[in-house]
């Protein structure tokens, strides 16, 4: 391969948010800080080849599945119009994209942030091969251009637990890019286990853009950030101790907070379908009857993601399976762990 010609490619994960990124203070800023751990199955893998030209201005063919996609080619044009700004030799190239997702397309899952984290790192090596860059470098300049791309794909560049947005209770936070916080985390919580049930698959009637402009004018915004920094603070000390039952309670609100913002603000709109409900009713009482550390979290959607620590999965899995496959849309469900993390494969 000549130097005008560059290959690489990367898989990338989506990450589940514990304490949850709702709402902006600038374009593709938090309003207050989260805590992510990253998915090991549910990846992008996206191969990026660079073919240097002479005419000035970024180009693109982006195959998604094999097939090539104009509505997701004129999205990532934008962005690497801008990406442009740090990554200067993109100016002169043209970039034939492949695309695919280890889990189904539209099924609920938040496919952004595993897809522009995987372009992004792709971008990150071509740059590291045309200038050099040092590993913290690599990973801040990667989680920084995600960020641009898709806000909380910025948590997908590293694997376990990620904290993004600047709180004072983490030196080194920043808004700009995520950081990983591995190095405090308990081990109970390293082999936690997230079982996506899919309650509804497709498109979600409002998207996280719409939701995020909403609680600009909601009269609950400034105590909702209040409660975001002080969850953040509050989580890093359970994750640090390995408190499971704080744990479960903190990261149980986190999600009700959410969807409880969704419902009470100036144009009010509900995600949760009664099969989310009938699901959270039925996880609260397996643990209150088992004492099995079980709990769940919500995206911006309806689908339920349970995590439990991964020496009680077994019990969790079967349960999962006796009673709860009855509320997934299919009988579909994907199991998930806390993954090492974006690997480069090419
Ligand atoms: O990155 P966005 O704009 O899709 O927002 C993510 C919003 C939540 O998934 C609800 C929370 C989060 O922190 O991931």
């Amino acid at each position: 391969m000549n130097s005008a010609q560059i290959k690489t490619a990367w898989r990338s994960p989506s990450n589940i948010a514990l304490v949850k990124y709702w709402g902006k203070k600038g374009p593709q800023l938090p309003a207050n800080p989260s805590i992510s751990f990253t998915l090991d199955k549910a990846y992008t893998e996206t191969e990026v080849e660079v073919i240097e030209k002479s005419e000035e201005g970024v180009s693109l063919e982006l195959f998604f599945e094999k097939e090539r996609n104009p509505a997701f080619e004129s999205k990532l044009l934008s962005f690497l119009q801008k990406a442009e700004r740090g990554f200067p030799w993109l100016k002169h190239q043209h970039l034939v994209i492949h695309s695919s997702n280890t889990f189904p397309h539209s099924s609920g899952i938040a496919s952004s942030a595993s897809a522009f984290s995987a372009l992004v790192l792709n971008l990150c090596s071509i740059d590291a091969v045309k200038g050099g860059l040092s590993d913290k470098d690599f990973y801040e300049k990667a989680s920084y251009w995600s960020r641009i791309g898709s806000v909380s794909a910025c948590r997908s560049v590293y694997g376990g637990f990620n904290l993004w947005g600047q709180t004072p209770a983490l030196n080194g936070s920043s808004d700009e890019f995520a950081v990983n916080i591995d190095d405090i985390v308990h081990p109970v919580f390293k082999d936690f286990r997230d079982t996506i049930l899919i309650v509804e698959k497709g498109k979600k009637a409002v998207s996280s853009t719409m939701g995020h402009a909403l609680l600009e004018a909601h009269s609950f915004a400034d105590l909702r950030y209040k409660t975001g920094f002080q969850n953040t603070e509050l989580l890093l000390e359970i994750l640090e101790s390995g408190d499971l039952d704080g744990f479960v309670k903190l990261v149980e609100a986190e999600a009700l907070m959410l969807h409880a913002l969704m419902m009470t603000s100036p144009t009010p709109f509900i995600l949760m379908k009664p099969n989310t409900l009938a699901v959270i009713e039925k996880i609260q009482d397996f643990r209150n009857q088992t004492g099995i550390h079980l709990l769940f979290t919500l995206d911006a959607g309806a689908n339920v993601h349970l995590l439990n620590p991964g020496n009680q999965d077994d019990k969790v899995q079967e349960f999962i399976k006796n009673e709860l496959v009855g509320y997934c849309q299919n009988a579909s469900y994907l199991c998930n762990a806390v993954g090492k993390g974006p690997e480069k494969v090419k």
